[in-house]
């Protein structure tokens, strides 16, 4: 019996491997502090728990339009009209078990299967964009994103990946894994460059609500975009609610062809768990604020506290919840071949992080060392987490580090 060679092909999303991992080490009673998994340490706020336990009571327990409940679509509708300043209505907007899905469905939407059409994806970025790309018969282009750009990338670079072939544009701010923001100047740049070229836009704006120190932008809300762009939000990181599985999209053209895919995979999105998402939006926003609050604190922490690490630096990340330090030094000093070494000797000394590779091949004449930390986690932990990693990396102040295998 043979297993194709696309699932063979299929890629992964590392942060769940290494959780396995650290789950795995967990339960042989090692001592772990993870900066592994991109979710809020926080419970769902309460006002929507109780909506889901009315949605229950009151019956929202069958099969709903693949699209999602109208009622649901149009508060999703409304929320996005605001917050994007753009029209959009309820049956523009598409409901499913999370945003991952969509990643997949707008790239079957927009290319055909074996026949060339590409689509360009940050690099590094979440890694589903290529491993869907790939299992969809496309081609990935990979689009470099540079420390030297705050983590934006080049816009020569995303000019001279552009080809006749080119389907869609995969952007993602505030991005995973550096934490970088895509300057209203770039989203002008590449809002061009779809109008000239004529691509779709994939805006995955997961993170929109976490964004420190400027107001988020959408590229959407630019003149003549919104109809080609394919708005991607959810409810997993600003409300914590990773696992209510609640996502949804946002695009007039495309919206019923993308039902159509809901329609042939999930048949729809879990009914009782829309009436929580539709709390999450339209209802009281002040605990994902505080989340929030919460989240830009820790960030200032962690951020100054990796930067006290010898050889380590790292730029201050304007959204999400990803720290991206610069181990590059670390990486030589220690005699290490790269950061994934770096991150299997943090392991063992009780800090788990992700490295770059993680999030994509290196891209070409790249030699800086990257890793990613996570800081959905308690200042506590922040500071052990940190404390360990200084007993192996050494500080800025200090010599060298303590090696203890
Ligand atoms: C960039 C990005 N997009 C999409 C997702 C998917 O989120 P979900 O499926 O939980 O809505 C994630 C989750 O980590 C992410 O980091």
């Amino acid at each position: 019996m043979d297993v194709s060679k696309r699932t063979l092909g299929l890629g992964t999303e590392n942060a769940f491997v290494v959780l396995a991992e650290v789950n795995a080490l967990k339960r042989e009673g090692k001592d772990l502090i993870s900066f592994c998994i991109g979710q809020p340490d926080f419970d769902t706020p309460q006002n929507i728990k109780d909506a889901a336990k009315k949605a229950i009571d009151a019956g929202k327990t069958g099969y709903t339009d693949s699209a999602g409940v109208f009622e649901v679509r149009a508060a999703i509708a409304k929320h996005l009209s605001v917050t994007r300043k753009i029209d959009v209505k309820p049956e523009h907007v598409v409901i499913a078990n999370g945003a991952k899905p969509f990643i997949a469905y707008a790239i079957a939407c927009t290319t055909d299967y074996g026949v060339g059409d590409e689509v360009i994806y940050p690099n590094p970025g979440f890694p589903i964009y290529e491993s869907q790309i790939i299992a969809s018969g496309a081609v990935p282009v990979p689009l470099p994103l540079t420390e030297k750009k705050k983590f934006s990338f080049e816009i020569d670079e995303l000019k001279n990946r552009i080809s006749n072939r080119t389907k869609m544009l995969i952007i993602n701010t505030p991005h995973n894994p550096t934490g970088g923001i895509l300057e209203e100047d770039d989203l002008r740049e590449v809002a061009a460059l779809a109008k000239k070229h004529d691509f779709w836009v994939y805006a995955d704006e997961i993170y929109c609500r976490i964004a420190y120190d400027k107001e988020f932008k959408s590229i959407a809300s630019l003149p003549g975009m919104y109809e080609r762009t394919i708005i991607s939000d959810g409810a997993s990181k600003a409300y914590a609610m990773t696992g209510w599985r609640m996502g949804y999209i946002a695009n007039q053209f495309l919206a019923p062809y993308v039902a159509r895919w809901v329609t042939n995979t999930e048949s729809c999105a879990n009914h009782m768990a829309q009436y929580a998402m539709m709390e999450a939006v339209s209802g009281p926003q002040d605990e994902s604020k505080k989340m929030v609050q919460s989240f830009r604190e820790r960030r200032e922490l962690i951020v100054k506290l990796l930067n006290e690490l010898d050889g380590v630096k790292c730029l201050m990340p304007g959204g999400a919840f990803y720290a991206y330090p610069n181990v590059t030094d670390a990486v030589k000093r220690l005699g290490l071949k790269d950061s994934e070494e770096l991150r299997k000797l943090l392991l063992k000394n009780g800090v788990a992080v992700l490295a770059d590779i993680h999030f994509g091949k290196r891209n070409p004449g790249e030699t800086e060392q990257y890793i990613r930390l996570s800081y959905a986690t308690s200042k506590d932990n922040i500071i052990e987490g940190l404390r360990r990693m200084k007993t192996v990396i050494g500080s800025k102040d200090t010599e060298t580090g303590t090696l203890s295998f």
